[in-house]
């Protein structure tokens, strides 16, 4: 009741106030801003992380403004603040959503000390595209995965909202800005109604299921028509189909971007275009602070969509408790980066390693090694370790793979450090013959190359997505001293490293991993952990297949490796042939480097006994599956089995196969484990030509591995 008697109480101009959102001060805060908190006119603010600053405003907008309404504090809080945790495309590769949540649980209380009580996460954008940059701060390329792991991020947030230490989250950005042409960023987005539902909204969905707080309109603009102006989405989709309760707030100017797009003639008109769509908050941009009353008046917008916006943004600030005290109190709160959050950042980064070669069981490394070469620009890079959207974080918290082997090794064995490349970038080769130097004093080399973090991220992307600079002559350079030798890669998004897995005897992926990047990747070579992650994305072989995903649709002439007409083997004066063609690449094939779901581990899991309690099944019966999975190797380990089904045929032609579950699981060396899946009718759902979301009958194919080209496979009938 609170809310309606505000409401009831609020001028136009105090309801605008809360409609606008202002980017923080840098210094003090002017006299005209506080100015502008004493008449309502401020409903959030963000990017001010000075706690004294915040504790003043709430204070102004509590004490001396005439409703005492407090303010919205948002901030970028993708993945952690003070302590940094893996990029999110790095905490995907978990597949799990408890250390996500654990995660974000650290973040929102550092964030919280601080005066933050809203970040700008998940990103929950599906991307088939590794050549945008913000590849880095999403889930991946899947929409299950990214529907489990979204919403386990919100409640790490969140938890329950009104308690110590939680922020408000912000599911973003809506919609499909990760379908961008060409990897892009901000570019056009041209996705078919029904690809748009069965691919790019089913996180945003569980994001609503999960009680998100807010949503952020995106940049893009989709089939014609920008998405921060959108009724189709912010309008139909999330608030009559969904039944969406919190607010929108757009992106950074987005409002008033409309006009940029060609969508509207002024801001004006913008303004109402984006209010009309149910975009509740505007962020930076002042077309509402400068228009709505006019636009009222003239009738163009209602009292009743001001009131929606209103009623929905005090929604928020209540439940946040902020009515009952803006103020935030330090001394409530743990240290930043304490030994705790440095534990949960260490975890997370440990699940968030991928092994993708390992030959001869070179890893882990055998004690007894008495000089080791650690070389490479990423060896000991504090600050691009972090990786991208790192605004508070510091990289003199960070541990690097250099020190922590020089710990791990200390009195045991001798390293010998090299950077070989100045950064990531850097074409002069003149450290080579020091990194040489190093790999032949020593038994082994350990090779850190990748990509600095301001390569990743917004605006920055890549139409080459190869290691840039030098990295990989400085790898042939090591590889011909014949040593044996290890090369992890940090990068905030798959590269196409071919060549570098050719030369190498293995292989661990790290993302950009965060604070504690070397006592994670140190422990995974040392043997003291085991690598238990999955790709959530696609590596292709060259960045000419993209896009590439496993998701992908047979189409009428699917390629085979008997079909793939290898461009070398095409004989001179080659006559064309109509027969026999497929859907391939003939310098490139038709698979990638590696598939969605590919990880090893120090140990081998074995699949077998796939069963089905029932191969025809009524259509509202659950399907139940089955199957044995046993660690024949020399490790307890963990290990991700994947679930996959095919719908055979159906009104529009379905995916080759689509995740539809998985489990973590811990199996002791030489145990079986029998794990049980189950499959409920709705699970089978897609998005028909009627753009009915309907499961058909029919013929299904599941297969269950340790990644999506699991070849174990069974058939069931659905009646
Ligand atoms: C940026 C991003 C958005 C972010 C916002 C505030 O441009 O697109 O993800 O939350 O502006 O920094």
């Amino acid at each position: 009741m609170q809310i309606e008697q505000l409401i009831a109480k609020m001028t136009l101009a105090e309801k605008i106030g809360q409609m606008s959102q202002f980017n923080g001060m840098d210094g003090e805060i002017s006299e005209e801003f506080k100015e502008k908190i004493r008449k309502g006119l401020v409903g959030s603010v963000l990017n001010e992380v000075n706690l004294h600053k915040i504790n003043e405003i709430q204070r102004i907008a509590v004490e001396e403004s005439r409703l005492g309404i407090p303010l919205l504090i948002g901030r970028d809080v993708i993945h952690g603040f003070k302590t940094i945790l893996p990029i999110p495309l790095g905490q995907a590769a978990s597949f799990n959503p408890e250390i996500i949540k654990e995660g974000a649980r650290m973040a929102a209380i550092e964030a919280r000390s601080s005066g933050i009580n809203w970040t700008f996460a998940p990103m929950i954008d599906i991307t088939r595209d590794p050549r945008w940059g913000r590849i880095a701060e999403c889930l991946g390329e899947d929409p299950f995965l990214t529907a489990v792991l979204g919403p386990a991020m919100v409640s790490g947030f969140q938890g329950d909202l009104g308690s110590k230490g939680n922020i408000a989250a912000c599911a973003k950005h809506f919609a499909a800005y990760g379908a961008a042409e060409g990897g892009r960023d901000y570019n056009t987005v041209t996705v078919p109604e029904n690809e748009l539902r069965d691919v790019y909204l089913p996180p945003f969905k569980a994001c609503v299921d999960n009680d998100v707080a807010t949503f952020m309109s995106a940049f893009n603009e989709i089939n014609g028509v920008p998405a921060t102006g959108n009724e189709f989405l912010t309008r139909q989709i999330l608030r009559d189909e969904w039944n969406y309760k919190g607010f929108v707030v757009s992106d950074y100017e987005s409002v008033t971007q409309q006009v940029v797009h060609g969508h509207t003639p002024n801001n004006k008109a913008a303004a109402a275009q984006a209010v009309k769509a149910g975009v509740d908050m505007e962020m930076v941009s002042t077309s509402y602070a400068d228009h709505i009353e006019e636009l009222l008046s003239e009738g163009v917008i209602t009292q009743q969509q001001i009131d929606d916006s209103v009623r929905a943004i005090l929604n928020v600030k209540f439940r946040l408790g902020l009515f009952s005290n803006a103020q935030t109190d330090p001394s409530n709160f743990p240290e930043w980066v304490n030994d705790e959050h440095r534990a949960v950042a260490k975890n997370a980064a440990l699940q968030s390693l991928v092994l993708l070669k390992n030959d001869k069981n070179i890893l882990p490394l055998r004690s007894g090694l008495k000089d080791i070469a650690v070389i490479g620009p990423l060896a000991d890079a504090p600050h691009d370790q972090l990786g991208t959207w790192v605004f508070d974080g510091d990289k003199k918290h960070s541990v690097t793979p250099l020190q922590a082997i020089k710990e791990q090794t200390s009195g045991k064995a001798v390293v010998h450090f090299a950077k070989g490349l100045e950064n990531s970038r850097s074409k002069d080769t003149s450290g080579f013959s020091e990194a040489l130097e190093a790999a032949k004093r020593s038994d082994i080399i350990l090779l850190f190359l990748g990509e600095e973090a301001i390569l990743s991220g917004e605006s920055h992307c890549r139409a080459d997505i190869n290691l840039p600079g030098a990295q990989e002559l400085l790898a042939a350079e090591l590889a011909a001293t014949g040593k044996p030798f290890v090369t992890v890669i940090l990068a905030g998004r798959p590269l196409t490293i071919r060549n570098i897995v050719n030369t190498t005897d293995a292989v661990i992926y790290a993302w950009h991993p965060g604070t504690m990047a070397g006592p994670a990747i140190s422990d995974i070579l040392f043997g003291k952990e085991i690598p238990s992650g999955k790709l959530p994305v696609t590596f292709p072989t060259h960045v000419g297949q993209i896009p590439m995903y496993y998701a992908h649709k047979n189409t009428g002439k699917p390629a085979t490796s008997k079909s793939w007409e290898k461009i070398d083997d095409i004989p001179a004066d080659a006559a064309q042939l109509s027969i026999g063609n497929t859907s391939h690449y003939l310098d490139e094939g038709f698979e990638p480097l590696f598939p969605f779901g590919y990880g090893l581990s120090y140990t081998m899991f074995d699949y077998s006994n796939l069963k089905l309690v029932e191969t025809r099944v009524k259509m509202d019966n659950p399907v139940q599956i089955s199957v044995d999975v046993k660690n024949s190797g020399d490790y307890d380990a963990v290990e991700v089995a994947q679930l996959y089904v095919r719908d055979l045929y159906a009104d529009r032609t379905r995916p080759v196969r689509e995740l539809k579950g998985f489990r973590r699981v811990f199996i002791r060396k030489g145990e079986t484990l029998n794990i049980q899946f189950e499959l409920k009718s709705q699970d089978l759902a897609f998005h028909n030509r009627q753009m009915k979301k309907v499961t058909e009958p029919g013929q299904f194919q599941v297969w269950i591995g340790g990644n999506s080209n699991a070849e174990l496979t069974a058939f069931f009938e659905l009646e």
